[in-house]
């Protein structure tokens, strides 16, 4: 298995091209099954969550061509529409597939993504939605079987969480459904609303996009024709290069980003001493003489995002002082702590309140990647470790980063990838 060695530097420079964003382009995929036309989507980062959803799509009988940067996706050819679990278990956003499917055909099975390293993270709300557009829904053996021969109905439906990919795959759901759907208490996302916005460009009129609240006038079964488009910048992987900015008290570019996404995370970068400056598509941090700690709590967008808080959390052990984390979405998002603690952090857990008394030495040692963003929390404290760290079961950041080594490599990082 591969894993990722780093040693300790002194400072990063340079330019880092922030890819696509990973979650913007997965619902964005599963959009394609909505179409007749084959679509040409650009700006696709190379990770293995899209190999997975790609194939995925290939299995039902799609065609996908990806070649650098960009794909073509022709649904036109689905005669299966089952996501079968050798998929859907290294895949839980698998899941998206669902209210395409089923507007489309009537009828789709999709094996029940179970937990993962974070928590739960059930799917109940995405299926009672699609219960009260008239979807009859069964578990048995393992699938969610989900059937509507006469299509889906237009209703209000009230989420009563903000959920990202269920906003996205009942938005979806309800694009070819019969009649209006209102979805409120919806996911306000960057990745929702450009969702949104694609398919009201291409057929699909959306009210609200970008509130809470989101009227989708739905075809009445029609597939549409959707345009070529290029998917937004990765705003978690921007946060992520800021982090290691930030942390190596360097100067350091991010280029194609979009820095009205960023809005929580340049606070809070700021709160703990960044200076940045920035273009309509580059912000470039500064460096800092001191690292202040900070008080974060994550919650929806636009607020503070789950995704970033490992890497604040990296970045909090070089705090002068103490600094306080809440995670507020996932239950059990802090498996970093431990292997940061195996590198010297001092981090208390109570619950889901980390507390990290900073400024603290850490050292290089061998540590393990547990979810996405716990590895490339690893990735920030192994730049400034003493010595070598060894991160093993890099497949977590294979799933979400494109290229992270190269990138790092290209900015001065000491880092090889190697086999075990
Ligand atoms: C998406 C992102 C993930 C991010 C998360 C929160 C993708 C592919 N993934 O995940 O990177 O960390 O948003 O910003 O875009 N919940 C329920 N029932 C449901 C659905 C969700 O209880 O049916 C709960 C979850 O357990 C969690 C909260 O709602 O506590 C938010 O989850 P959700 O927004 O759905 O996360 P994902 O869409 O899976």
């Amino acid at each position: 298995m591969d894993y990722l060695q780093l040693e300790g530097i002194k400072s990063l420079n340079g330019t880092i091209k922030i890819s696509g964003a990973k979650n913007a382009s997965l619902p964005l995929i599963a959009m394609t099954i909505l179409a007749k036309n084959s679509i040409h989507i650009k700006n696709l980062p190379h990770v293995v969550d899209i190999n997975t959803l790609l194939k995925l799509l290939t299995n039902l009988g799609a065609t996908c061509d990806f070649r650098d940067d960009r794909v073509v996706v022709d649904t036109s050819t689905i005669t299966e529409t089952k996501a079968t679990y050798d998929i859907v278990k290294t895949m839980r956003a698998s899941i998206l597939v669902l209210g395409p499917i089923l507007t489309r055909f009537g009828h789709c099975e999709v094996s029940l993504p179970g937990g993962c390293a974070i928590g739960q993270r059930p799917v109940d709300l995405h299926l009672k939605a699609l219960e009260q557009m008239g979807a009859s829904i069964a578990i048995k053996n393992g699938y969610i079987e989900a059937s509507a021969p006469n299509g889906l109905k237009g209703c209000p439906i009230i989420f009563d969480k903000i959920t990202v990919t269920g906003t996205a795959n009942i938005v979806m759901a309800a694009a070819l459904a019969h009649g209006n759907t209102t979805i409120t208490n919806a996911a306000r996302e960057p990745e929702v609303v450009q969702l949104c916005e694609i398919l009201n460009a291409n057929g699909v009129k959306i009210d609200g996009i970008g509130t809470a609240v989101l009227t989708v006038h739905g075809t009445n079964g029609k597939c549409i024709d959707i345009q070529e488009f290029t998917v937004i910048p990765d705003r978690i992987e921007a946060g992520t290069y800021l982090c290691a900015g930030a942390i190596t008290h360097s100067e350091l570019t991010i280029s194609h980003v979009e820095p009205k996404h960023l809005g929580s995370v340049l606070a809070k970068l700021e709160e703990m001493g960044s200076t940045f400056t920035q273009t309509e598509d580059t912000i470039t941090i500064h460096p800092s003489q001191n690292i202040k700690p900070v008080k974060i709590t994550t919650q929806e967008y636009p607020a503070f995002p789950t995704d970033m808080q490992a890497q604040f959390l990296a970045l909090a052990t070089q705090a002068d002082g103490v600094s306080i984390i809440e995670e507020r979405l996932f239950e059990n998002r802090f498996m970093h702590v431990s292997e940061l603690q195996r590198m010297g952090a001092d981090i208390t857990l109570n619950g889901s309140v980390a507390t990290v008394s900073g400024k603290n030495s850490l050292s290089g040692t061998d540590v393990m990647a547990t979810d996405l963003r716990a590895s490339s929390a690893l990735v920030l404290a192994a730049l400034v470790a003493e010595g070598t760290t060894n991160i093993h079961r890099i497949y977590h950041l294979d799933r979400g980063y494109d290229r992270l080594k190269e990138k790092l490599e290209d900015v001065g990082a000491k880092i090889k990838r190697l086999k075990d």
